[in-house]
């Protein structure tokens, strides 16, 4: 059977992101049980319907990376109570039709959806919205578990890096049952 692949995209483009360190803890929690990678989208333009036809070359990629992709895994911080408005111009991008021929490339795609946050709060009103977001797109929202990690900076090294131990076992629920998730829709279109 050939290998799950998952697409991580991270709603944080900063080098030290919390969220992507986190997205490379998942990396080594899922192990050799499936392809992790990292969606990179610095590049993709804002949203602009004067350069939507043809797609620009960063975004053919990014819809390239979801269409080949068995699940989406979302790490995103909280903006505001709001998820970053970067992730929401990937995801525009990512919902608009690829020709007449080609849906959306979100549409029927597992998805799980984690966050991080230094503040008390954590990310669970940002994943609120995304939930919202994605759910009319027609993702295939894994609603539970949901993982909020809150007061980030607890779980710290020396160098200020996230350590995560609290989590890691939370963290490790989730990679199981995205899997599991994951190959339960799979086999739902074989059969
Ligand atoms: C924040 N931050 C934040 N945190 C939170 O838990 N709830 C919130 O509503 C907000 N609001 C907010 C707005 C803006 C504009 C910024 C820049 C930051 C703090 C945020 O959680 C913190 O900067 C994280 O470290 C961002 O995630 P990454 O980049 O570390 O993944």
């Amino acid at each position: 059977m050939k290998k799950i692949k998952i697409l991580a995209i991270v709603g944080s483009l900063r080098k030290d992101s919390c969220n992507r360190q986190l997205a490379l803890a998942a990396k080594e929690l899922i192990g050799d049980r499936a392809d992790f990678e990292l969606l990179e989208y610095q590049d993709v333009p804002l949203l602009n319907q004067d350069i939507e036809y043809p797609a620009p070359q960063a975004v053919k990629r990014v819809r390239d990376a979801v269409k080949s992709a068995d699940g989406i895994w979302f790490f995103t911080p909280e903006y505001n109570h709001y998820f970053p408005g970067v992730l929401k111009n990937l995801i525009d991008w990512l919902s608009r039709p690829v020709s007449d021929k080609d849906p959306q490339v979100l549409s029927g795609k597992p998805a799980a959806i984690s966050g991080i946050s230094p503040a008390m709060a954590g990310t669970g009103l940002a994943q609120d919205h995304l939930v919202t977001l994605i759910s009319f797109l027609n993702m295939d929202v894994m609603n539970v578990p949901r993982l909020v990690i809150p007061n980030a900076l607890q779980q710290v090294d020396d160098q200020g890096k996230p350590e995560l131990k609290a989590s890691y076992p939370y963290l490790q629920k989730q990679a199981d049952s995205f899997l599991s998730f994951i190959l339960k829709e799979c086999n739902r279109w074989i059969l």
